[in-house]
């Protein structure tokens, strides 16, 4: 699918099986949930630009690759996209983070801001928006929407699941931000919930209904 990244890697398709389980428990989900955030950042960052650096290795100097421009930015739509940043901080500990309130309407399933605090110089920087749900959309478009308003102009959307329509969704209101998912599932309920998903992912990684 056009602007879409499925990140298919046998670990990463293991990992989501064991966190879709109802059996599998709320410390487990998190663990696993930190750990796919690994390898679904190792795929996202691949191509990123780089340049080089004279340093002494202890037998000669060389010029060295080292990653090119400022710091990334890492946006995470609360709470769950907590689960995503922590593994991807493990791998790229110097970047920055945004951090987006957002809690979906249960009725409406409109997105509803209640937090907002961002690093500067977004538009010279890649931000990576990262919430395991792309469900309707309306939360991911709202997301970008306030990075946008604050200068950000290169920016990826990283996902743990799908729904067709919610990249449909979000293809429309945002066809230049990529997506990165580590699955396109088959369609969204009558609750707006992804079937067959993994139920809710903030419940699930917080043990809260
Ligand atoms: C979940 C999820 C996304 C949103 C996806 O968050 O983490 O942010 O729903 O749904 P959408 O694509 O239809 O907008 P939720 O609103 O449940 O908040 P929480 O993370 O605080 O539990
Ligand atoms: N948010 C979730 O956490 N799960 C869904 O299936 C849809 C939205």
């Amino acid at each position: 699918m056009n602007g879409v990244t499925v990140i298919n890697h046998p670990l990463v398709q293991h990992k989501l099986t064991i966190m879709r389980d109802k059996h599998t428990s709320t410390a487990g989900f998190r663990r696993l949930l930190r750990e796919i955030s690994t390898l679904l950042c190792y795929e996202v960052t691949r191509d990123l630009e780089m340049t080089t650096t004279t340093i002494e290795t202890p037998i000669t100097e060389m010029e060295a690759p080292t990653l090119a421009g400022k710091k990334l930015v890492f946006a995470s739509v609360l709470r769950a996209g907590n689960g995503l940043l922590e593994g991807m901080l493990d791998l790229v500990p110097a970047a920055r983070v945004a951090h987006i309130g957002l809690y979906r309407d249960p009725k409406t399933l409109q997105a509803v801001e209640y937090y907002f605090k961002a690093p500067d110089s977004l538009d010279e920087r890649l931000t990576i928006v990262v919430d395991p749900m792309l469900a309707t959309a309306n939360s991911a478009i709202a997301a970008v929407e306030r990075l946008k308003e604050r200068g950000a102009k290169d920016i990826r959307f990283l996902c743990l699941l799908a729904a067709p329509e919610g990249i449909a969704n979000f293809q429309g209101a945002h066809p230049d931000v990529p997506i990165f998912t580590a699955s396109i599932d088959k369609q969204l309920n009558e609750k707006g919930y992804i079937v067959p998903g993994l139920g809710d992912a903030g419940d699930r990684m917080y043990g809260t209904k």
